[in-house]
């Protein structure tokens, strides 16, 4: 085995990486999608549930027949509950979770002022840098926009109104389609409140809107994949909070039955779980024939195994970030006077941003401008007030807040971040006492940093940001342009799906963005990865006439490029692991116009219990003449699950690589196929050998197909060694219970006594401040497919032995806790607050109990005991408050 010593190297950097407490999404308490068998009516299906529970929303669509529906808070509408999915005609219940906008970094923003400013000039060849790092910008010097092809976006609306987004909505217009299926106000918790207009009020989806579509008619030389398409926009969160997976599965199944011919999502959570209703979903779209591509998601720091819903579902398309080759940063005008003489620079406003005519000197924390913790330690005595200046800080180690906090407490109001890498971000430092924060490249602050080092002085004039005018720089991005994003979530999914499929730039992108935001902005994130892609099936549907999923997966993953693993500017000589990067980045234009296609876009080996090692795959040559081809295996980069053979945890980003390599052998390896015809070809695995299988290495590589027409195509293929269903899900102490208020879910010393709400009233505010819930906090080190919890009593009252229920697996239990078990669990901590309801709808007595839990393997059989690992919680006492009476309820609110 081949280690490389590159860890202790690239430490430095990840010190940046943040420790990972991942969460699953949150579920909607009491809020369940059911699907139906067949057709029904929805008002007689909720009507039989005897006025027990209300509809959340009617989901009857051509690929999905069922509802949403929320229980009411009484003990018989939770008795029903479970029930349903007993009843005839039901085909599953599910859960219903709720999904964040992805987490983006916002770099910087246009102002007003970017919007009054004069077109672009001329229109020449495409040379935006996204596009040509995918061959995008082939297409539109050749006359090829995507036109007539109907492209639905699910996100945060669009601000159609914005002039490169065609300034109108409805038939002609860009935006043609869609519509609102919340309204402003919603949240991801209260109810929808459904629109025609799909306006947006966030930004993430007008950026994602201009990255498939912007027009020239911009100051910045902005441009859209695929100009010429035709927008739907179905707009899914409010201005504010996330959104519930039904909302989810209705907007998808509303874009198409609206004819879509892409459908396009930078949304999602952890999960890995291919089974998820909501992926599950997704993947009967593609069944369909219309191609799904979601974003992989942001979560590269927790390392691998971390795929996010709903990319992870099977013929689902999950699109990883690779970052641009240029930094753009929108800089606002500004000028400053250095021992007297006036010189212009730019900068990027943050929140804080009360710099209307702020005219100051600038005084700088420490003249070291390597400094990795500048301004992270309290300022020295000998620090001068600092009210009469503004503080010139290295971005670094610790937060804006921190470093903020430490000049606020010298006197000071202004704070200006220099960076330490390449362009700017627009700081968010709620630090109270600051009216302003800021930050300039790293070159501008170095800069001032040796002149005040100097002795000169340096004046700043600043203009209020929200109306200063503008400029665009574009630096090449050396260090990381065109190599895969850190926060690209990795695969594969817990069975070991292959994911991602393949990736587009997403880091450091320049787009469209609401009006009233700013019109124009440079994000980051496979949010903005994914509308690209979509836009490439735009362009591929155009030149090749079929929109078929399985057809444009496969050409796409075969002419992808892939590249070398990368952290912190530094390459190591391997390539990237399939796991973080799929086939690698599209090459848009080859795969419109390879001849030779695979019947494949990847293939998983799966793990040594369910080692599939020997696969076949058909090679077309749809060309014209002969081709010979040969095959041959280029190994990636093996990565360890575990950072040792005693850890159960994947080990955050970057785990270790190694130089090990599966062989692969090929029948027939080297052969000719004439035109028109195919060949089938069978592939031998041998997984790489000496490696640790209690460290879960997971090893990958790429088919590399060479043909005589000098065409060069690349497989993607994965495989685990070792078990997956001998890796601990649940370590034996990974169950606690914490207070329900306690954010951090610190563990409660054993027999705690919590005092409940009333049962049914745990929701009235008007006992918060006397009752306390216990809340069940389960760590899952892996994923799991079922994750049940026992109530189990200890105080032999009479209440609770007479309501023993049942005994699981050996333990007495009351049941379990209303709303479990929860099915398809990412890993990460699992949270569940306890207001002493039961899953059979009735309330466990007063009295001791603990939580026994048990989450089921991988791949393990759920009837089996032994399949699960368990894990008990310390033992707790819960009391409940009397509930009032009738008089005193009436008075509730009056007093
Ligand atoms: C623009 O692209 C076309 C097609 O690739 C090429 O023939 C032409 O030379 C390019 N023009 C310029 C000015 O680069
Ligand atoms: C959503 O809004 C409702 C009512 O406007 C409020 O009661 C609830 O707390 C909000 N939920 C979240 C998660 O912000
Ligand atoms: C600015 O003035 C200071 C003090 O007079 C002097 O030391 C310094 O060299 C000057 N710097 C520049 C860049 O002119
Ligand atoms: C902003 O600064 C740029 C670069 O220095 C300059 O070209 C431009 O004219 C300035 N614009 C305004 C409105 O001041
Ligand atoms: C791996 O094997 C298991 C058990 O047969 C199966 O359920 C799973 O789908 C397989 N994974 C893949 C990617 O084929
Ligand atoms: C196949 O083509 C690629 C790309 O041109 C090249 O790097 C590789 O060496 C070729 N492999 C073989 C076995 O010829
Ligand atoms: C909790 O109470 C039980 C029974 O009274 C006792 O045996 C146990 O030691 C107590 N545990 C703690 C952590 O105090
Ligand atoms: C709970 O206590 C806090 C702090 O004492 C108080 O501000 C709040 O009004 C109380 N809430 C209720 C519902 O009594
Ligand atoms: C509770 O009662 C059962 C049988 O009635 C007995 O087996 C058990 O030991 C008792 N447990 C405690 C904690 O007293």
């Amino acid at each position: 085995m081949v280690r490389l010593d590159w860890a202790t190297a690239l430490l430095a950097f990840t010190a940046v990486a943040r420790a990972v407490t991942p969460h699953a999404p949150s579920l909607v308490p009491g809020a369940y999608i059911v699907e139906y068998e067949e057709d029904q009516d929805t008002s007689a299906f909720v009507n039989n549930l005897g006025g027990k529970a209300s509809l959340r929303k009617d989901l009857r669509f051509k690929l999905f027949k069922g509802a949403s529906i929320q229980f009411k808070d009484t003990k018989n509408a939770d008795k029903m509950a479970m029930k349903v999915a007993q009843m005839p005609k039901i085909k599953a219940v599910y859960p219903v979770r709720r999904y964040s906008v992805p987490h983006h970094v916002v770099h910087s923003k246009g102002n007003a002022a970017a919007e009054v400013l004069a077109k672009r000039q001329s229109e020449g060849n495409d040379t935006f840098s996204t596009h040509v790092m995918t061959q995008v910008n082939k297409f539109r010097d050749a006359g090829i926009t995507g036109k007539g092809v109907k492209v639905a976006v699910i996100d945060t609306g669009v601000d159609y109104l914005h002039p490169a987004l065609g300034g109108c909505f409805g038939p002609d217009c860009l935006v043609a389609f869609g519509t609102d299926l919340v309204g402003d106000d919603f949240n991801g918790s209260n109810t929808p409140v459904p629109d025609d207009d799909p306006l947006d009020c966030q930004g993430h989806g007008t950026h994602v809107s201009g990255i498939i579509a912007a027009q020239i008619d911009n100051p910045f030389g902005i441009l859209g994949a695929a100009t010429d398409v035709t927008l739907g926009s179905y707009r899914v969160f409010g201005c504010n909070g996330d959104t519930p997976n039904d909302v989810l599965i209705a907007a998808y199944n509303m874009a198409y039955e609206d004819g879509s011919d892409i459908i396009t999502a930078s949304i999602g959570g952890p999960s890995g779980w291919s089974e998820d209703p909501w992926a599950a979903v997704v993947t009967r779209i593609v069944e369909n024939g219309v191609p799904c591509v979601v974003s992989a998601g942001n979560d590269g720091a927790a390392g691998i195994f971390y795929a996010s819903t709903a990319a992870n579902g099977k013929k689902v398309t999950a699109i990883a970030s690779i970052d641009n080759s240029v930094t753009p940063t929108l800089l606002t005008n500004a000028t400053y006077a250095l021992n007297g003489t006036q010189k212009s620079f730019g900068w990027t406003a943050g929140e804080p941003g009360s710099w209307d005519n702020v005219n100051l000197p600038l005084w700088a924390v420490g003249f070291d401008t390597t400094d990795p913790a500048n301004g992270c330690e309290p300022l020295p005595d000998s620090t001068p007030d600092l009210s009469g200046h503004i503080v010139l800080i290295r971005r670094g180690s610790c937060t804006f807040v921190e470093k903020a906090s430490f000049a606020v407490a010298k006197g000071a109001k202004y704070v200006m971040f220099y960076n330490n890498v390449d362009g700017t971000v627009s700081v968010a430092a709620d630090v109270e006492g600051l009216a302003g924060v800021g930050m300039v490249s790293a070159k501008q602050g170095e800069e001032w940093v040796h002149a005040l080092e100097a002795g000169a002085e340096v004046v700043l004039h600043l203009k209020d940001p929200r109306k200063a005018g503008q400029f665009l720089t574009t630096a090449p991005n050396t260090a990381t342009g065109g190599f895969m994003s850190d926060y690209t979530s990795w695969g594969p999914t817990w069975e070991i799906e292959v994911k991602p499929q393949f990736g587009t730039p997403g880091g450091l992108i320049l787009s469209t963005y609401p009006r009233a935001l700013g019109s124009y902005a440079v994000l980051s994130g496979t949010s903005m990865a994914c509308p690209l892609a979509a836009a490439i099936y735009a362009l591929l549907i155009n030149v090749r006439g079929t929109k078929d999923p399985k057809t444009l997966e496969n050409i796409l993953s075969s002419t992808a490029h892939p590249n070398l693993f990368r952290l912190g500017g530094e390459s190591l000589p391997l390539l990237a692991p399939v796991p973080q990067q799929g086939g690698g980045l599209i090459q848009a234009w080859d795969a419109a116009h390879v001849t030779t296609l695979l019947s494949v876009s990847s293939l998983s080996f799966n793990d040594t219990d369910h080692f599939d090692g020997v696969q076949k795959f058909t090679i077309s040559n749809t060309g014209d003449k002969a081709v010979t081809y040969s095959l041959s295996n280029v190994g990636a980069a093996t990565a360890y699950t575990f950072d040792d053979g005693r850890s159960n945890t994947p080990a955050p980003f970057p785990s270790e690589l190694t130089a090990d390599f599966a062989s692969l052998s090929f029948f027939p390896n080297k052969f000719t196929i004439p035109a028109g015809k195919r060949k089938i070809i069978t592939v031998t695995a041998t997984p790489p050998k000496g490696l640790d299988a209690g460290r879960l290495p997971v090893y990958s590589g790429y088919i590399a197909i060479n043909g005589s027409d000098s065409s060069a195509l690349s497989l993607p293929y994965l495989g685990v060694v070792g078990s997956m269903h001998q890796a601990v899900v649940l370590e034996s102490d990974g169950a606690h219970v914490s207070l329900a208020s306690d954010d951090n879910n610190a563990i409660v010393p054993g027999n705690t006594t919590f005092v409940l709400p009333p049962p049914g009233l745990a929701g009235d505010i008007s006992y918060a401040n006397r009752t306390e819930l216990p809340k069940l906090v389960v760590d899952l080190v892996m994923g799991s497919a079922l994750l049940r919890a026992d109530v189990v009593p200890l105080s032999n009252s009479t209440a609770a032995a007479s309501r023993v229920a049942d005994t699981i697996f050996g333990s007495q239990t009351l049941g379990q806790p209303y709303g479990l078990p929860a099915q398809y669990n990412p890993r990460g901590v699992f949270e569940y607050r306890w207001d002493g309801r039961l899953d059979d709808g009735s309330y466990a007595p007063a009295g001791r109990y603990r939580f026994a839990v048990r989450a089921l393997r991988i791949f393990g059989n759920a009837k089996l005991p032994t399949e699960y690992d368990s894990a008990e919680t310390v033992d707790f006492t819960i009391k409940y408050l009397p509930a009032p009476s009738a008089k005193f309820r009436r008075l509730d609110g009056v007093y």
